[in-house]
């Protein structure tokens, strides 16, 4: 008998606010997060997603963790994927944040420089869990993008990465099909040519799905036989 899977799923983008008015993000709609978790329960799996503010509605059966920052997205992160089978790292966190939120609006006038610091690598420095599968996006331009993805999957230590090439002709956000590879430790890129995100998260949930119930059982408490 197979058991249900649990598996969490960051989405959307991150929030980094300026002053009490004013933030930092990017054009992550949370579509992509979306599909995963449509995917996700469509073959009984629960799941739970952990939302940064996007446009795109989220399944009303998906349980819904809401986030702005980053920082706040890498808390609940470590709260929920203690719990998790299975995290899926599918938001576009953003890569800075300003070094200091301003506690009033500063008003329109002259010039305003920002100093801005690295957010935390959410997905790198999450804590190991014994059996759990760990899958990342790699968002990139230019001809080298399935080597950089392929240095993300090592450097994060993931098990599978799905690599995007973007241009300004073929921008990755919302509902468009994005070119794409799909990479799994050990082996070797494997292109999906221009793929809409519904077959994305298809392809996923099949090479997840595969790495589970080939694995050896975890030792941890409450799971019931893969077989
Ligand atoms: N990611 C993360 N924490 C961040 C930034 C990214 O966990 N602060 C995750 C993304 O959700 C994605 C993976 O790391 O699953 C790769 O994200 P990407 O933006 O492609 O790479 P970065 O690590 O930000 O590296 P770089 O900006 O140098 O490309």
């Amino acid at each position: 008998m197979t058991r249900s899977l649990r598996i969490v799923i960051t989405a959307g983008p991150t929030r980094e606010p300026i002053d009490p008015v004013r933030f930092l993000s990017n054009y992550s709609s949370g579509y992509m997060g979306a599909c995963l978790a449509e995917e996700s329960l469509r073959r009984g799996h629960r799941v739970t997603v952990i939302s940064g503010p996007g446009s795109e509605a989220l399944p009303s059966r998906a349980r819904v963790v809401p986030v702005e920052q980053a920082r706040d997205m890498e808390t609940a992160l470590r709260r929920e994927a203690r719990r998790a089978d299975v995290v899926i790292m599918a938001a576009a966190v953003a890569d800075f944040r300003p070094a200091a939120i301003q506690p009033v609006k500063r008003p329109r006038r002259g010039r305003l420089t920002l100093s801005l610091r690295a957010t935390p690598d959410i997905i790198g420095r999450l804590p190991r869990r014994s059996g759990q599968i760990r899958v990342g996006f790699a968002l990139e331009t230019g001809k080298t993008a399935v080597q950089r993805a392929a240095r993300k999957l090592r450097d994060k230590q993931l098990d599978l990465v799905l690599a995007q090439r973007a241009s300004t002709a073929r921008p990755p956000f919302g509902r468009q099909a994005v070119r794409a590879w799909v990479l799994e430790r050990g082996g070797s890129a494997e292109p999906l040519g221009i793929a809409s995100k519904a077959k994305v998260a298809r392809v996923l949930l099949d090479k997840i799905e595969a790495l589970w119930y080939r694995q050896p059982e975890p030792l941890t408490s409450g799971h019931v036989a893969k077989t």
